[in-house]
């Protein structure tokens, strides 16, 4: 798999991703690249010092939104890209490079998707919409991309509980912690070329013995 990720931020999930196909735990995969739309992304930084190559593509530097797309596309393609894994991406992926990636793109969503999912439940306001509901379960989910947000067909999820003392920022740093651990296994899936889409529902097919 050659692998590009997407990411705005720090890059936390960047490097769990990395640090899996280092250990020998992402077989059969290469980070071709590392795609942000901000120059300052902790994970370009991270993708640098380990001499994977680099990408800023911001839909602002573009005069059009088919010229924005025909650079992301054109740059996944320079790179021999051919799954693209979206971890902290804070921009909307435009829908001609979601069909040429069409079920090979993939997010990582701090909660149990459905719950809490949909445009503006990012970051720290996920934490914050789930301990506002009071519920005592939440954790992380890997799904498809599709053109919505965080609609597309589940692969992995894993629960985190919700304790009484729990704040936005302690409840995301447990989730986050799930998710470096839930990230490299889902990418595996697809490694191992075990994951079938079938409509909206993802079969998992067993490890080969
Ligand atoms: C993660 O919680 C991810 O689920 C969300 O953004 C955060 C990114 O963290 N979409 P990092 O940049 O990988 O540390």
């Amino acid at each position: 798999m050659h692998l590009a990720v997407f990411a705005s931020g720090g890059g936390s999930n960047f490097q769990s991703i990395l640090d899996a196909v280092q250990r020998g735990d992402l077989p059969q995969t290469e980070i071709a690249l590392c795609v942000s739309n901000k120059l300052q992304a902790g994970a370009l930084q991270r993708a640098e010092r380990h001499g994977i190559p680099t990408a800023v593509l911001r839909p602002e530097d573009f005069d059009s939104a088919p010229a924005y797309v025909e650079a992301v596309l054109g740059t996944l393609e320079a790179h021999h890209v051919d799954f693209v894994a979206l971890a902290g991406y804070m921009r909307k992926i435009p829908s001609a490079v979601v069909a040429a990636y069409a079920n090979r793109m993939v997010n990582i969503h701090p909660s149990l998707l459905p719950a809490f999912g949909g445009q503006g439940l990012y970051g720290q306001r996920v934490h914050e919409a789930v301990l506002a509901a009071g519920v005592r379960w939440t954790g992380a989910t890997v799904h498809l991309v599709d053109d919505d947000y965080d609609t597309g067909p589940i692969v992995a999820q894993e629960p985190v509980i919700v304790e009484h003392t729990d704040t936005p920022k302690s409840l995301a740093a447990r989730v986050l912690e799930t998710e470096h651990r839930l990230y490299p296994q889902a990418l595996r899936l697809f490694a191992e070329g075990r994951v079938r889409i079938e409509g909206r529902t993802v079969q998992i097919t067993p490890p080969a013995s």
